[in-house]
């Protein structure tokens, strides 16, 4: 059903992304993307090669190939529903599987040759890891997309942890934690990168938990550990976009020491009148209760207790798959879904639909 009667147009959804355009009644999908900035795996563009290929998740469309395909959202898919996106004119509103889309001004991932140009420890255990892209070079990520970082003879996913910002357009964060052999020789290969002034390369930008639009709704930025760093650029991103909007920021961990950046979103707080940070304790300290003063117990209960219904904010969390799949079960009774939480974790370890 077209969302707009009086100009004619459907509205397309792209997952996991949530990027939407809107199309012209009659007018090729493939060109509403071509004129929304939007890059879509294009080659043959006459149903050949199947590049293209993507699933519909719901709604009508006509394929000009001599049939049209319709499915009802919420309908269980016997097989997969597979539809080319350069043959597609819609003809309703749709949901489409296609998670190798670009939204505008971004474009495929690249690799880069970056200056390492401070390794700063923030606690313990975790360092925070400027990166510089070089001169002349165009760093292309949304935020909330991740980089691979080609250390210990691997690629390695990180967060990008700092917004987009045209004042400093070459600068890359990272916080890394050398928790385990492994991630303790990735920081002293970066360390020695940096003393030696030698460069690592990165391919960015990779993940599909980005934010494209600011969305209207307010927003909850929910994060455990050191996923603290995908939600340090979303938060700076929005707040850039719009100091007064309506964020909750909940950042739990297992000890105090381990807030590796605990006064960043004190001081969004103190700047943005409606930012909301809440810091969380895994559990309460024993013998030391009354020194904390924030929150203590499971994400989803600290939730639960602010939230009576979750149907209208956007969610984007960033944890273990445990954790991203556990809070959304816990609250998908106050209306939280996949449409409305937004993590890595559901293209990384997705789980089978529920029937
Ligand atoms: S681009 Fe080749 S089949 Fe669509």
């Amino acid at each position: 059903m077209a969302k707009d009667s009086n100009t004619q147009s459907y509205i397309v959804t792209f997952k996991p992304s949530n990027l939407t355009i809107q199309v012209a009644a009659d007018q090729a999908l493939q060109e509403a993307c071509y004129e929304q900035g939007i890059i879509l795996p294009l080659s043959c563009e006459n149903g050949a090669c199947q590049i293209c290929e993507a699933q519909l998740l719901s709604g009508t469309l006509d394929q000009r190939q001599g049939y049209q395909v319709d499915l009802q959202k919420g309908q269980i898919l016997e097989s997969p529903n597979q539809v080319l996106l350069c043959l597609t004119y819609p003809l309703s509103d749709l949901e489409i599987y296609m998670p190798e889309i670009y939204a505008p001004g971004h474009s495929p991932a690249t690799t880069l040759a970056c200056q390492v140009s401070s390794v700063e420890a923030l606690n313990a255990s975790v360092y925070r890891i400027e990166l510089l892209a070089p001169a002349g070079s165009k760093l292309n990520y949304l935020p909330g997309q991740y980089l691979e970082l080609h250390v210990a003879d691997q690629q390695l996913p990180y967060s990008i942890a700092n917004a987009p910002d045209p004042e400093k357009p070459r600068r890359l964060e990272l916080q890394i934690s050398d928790h385990n052999d492994v991630t303790a020789s990735i920081i002293a290969e970066l360390k020695a990168a940096a003393d030696n002034r030698t460069t690592v390369k990165a391919t960015l930008a990779k993940g599909e938990c980005f934010l494209a639009e600011l969305p209207k709704q307010p927003i909850l930025l929910v994060c455990a550990g050191t996923g603290f760093s995908q939600i340090q650029c979303l938060a700076e991103a929005i707040l850039m976009q719009d100091p007064e909007h309506e964020v909750h920021l909940y950042w739990s961990n297992r000890t105090l020491d381990d807030f590796y950046l605990y006064d960043t979103p004190r001081q969004w707080q103190s700047q943005h009148t409606n930012f909301t940070f809440h810091p969380i304790l895994e559990t309460k300290l024993e013998g030391n209760a009354n020194s904390w003063q924030g929150r203590a117990g499971w994400i989803y209960e600290v939730i639960h207790e602010d939230f009576n219904d979750l149907s209208q904010v956007q969610m984007y969390a960033c944890g273990s798959p445990n954790m991203i799949h556990g809070t959304l079960d816990q609250l998908e009774k106050l209306g939280l879904s996949e449409n409305n939480m937004h993590s890595d974790v559901f293209s990384y370890a997705p789980r089978n639909k529920k029937n």
